[in-house]
């Protein structure tokens, strides 16, 4: 076991040893550190490349990622993608992942509607994700989202105060925060989705600018 250098104070925890992504995932398979497991179809873990420079981490998966055991394939991924095209990065060569590696939901008919995880899932998930930037060492994290600055950065660090910047824990990575892509697609007013989303494709573009000093 390790102690996870890559991950927040207050998710200072314990994290999986594992020598390489691959094996990271075989051990993730047979999950059980949290309820989550018992009703989502699979594990959907991080992907990308392992040279990858930036890692991106958004909350959870949704309902099609849980399907295709697959990251950001659902429609805030393909949201994401347009994006990271606009900024002029390429997601093959980057690492996309997330704080929570099981779908959460509450069935709603034959629907599954996204239910958000708690700060116990999140700090359980840390396991694996601490694992997972302590193999990669990424020269820059994108948190997509509350969530995922949670669990990178812990409770005292809040997301629009911080949207756009690019944070500097020690011992760790530097940080970019920025909003998640599934809030782009719940604005109504058309104006500010296009405002917000302006401001999410610079801060890609910033990501994929940043060269640590
Ligand atoms: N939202 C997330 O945070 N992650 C996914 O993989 C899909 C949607």
């Amino acid at each position: 076991m390790n102690i996870a250098a890559s991950v927040g104070p207050a998710l200072a925890l314990e994290v999986a040893d594992a020598a390489s992504i691959a094996e990271l995932r075989h051990q993730a398979e047979g999950c059980t550190r949290c309820d989550l497991y018992r009703n989502a179809t699979q594990i959907v873990f991080g992907e990308g490349s392992v040279k990858a420079e930036i890692v991106f981490i958004g909350e959870q998966p949704g309902d099609q990622e849980d399907l295709t055991g697959r990251p950001f394939v659902g429609p805030a991924g393909q949201l994401l993608d347009r994006c990271l095209e606009e900024a002029g990065l390429d997601r093959q060569r980057c690492y996309v992942t997330n704080a929570v590696k099981h779908f959460k939901f509450t069935p709603r008919g034959k629907r599954r509607l996204h239910s958000k995880p708690n700060a116990g899932e999140i700090m359980r998930c840390a396991w694996w994700l601490g694992a997972e930037l302590n193999i990669l060492q990424p020269k820059l994290i994108v948190t997509l989202g509350a969530s995922a600055l949670y669990a990178v950065l812990g409770p005292k660090v809040k997301l629009t105060p911080q949207r756009g910047h690019i944070l500097h824990p020690t011992n760790r990575p530097p940080v970019l925060v920025t909003i998640h892509p599934s809030y782009l697609l719940r604005i109504r007013d058309e104006a500010e989705r296009r405002r917000q989303r302006r401001d999410f494709v610079s801060d890609l573009h910033r990501a994929g600018e940043f060269r640590p000093q």
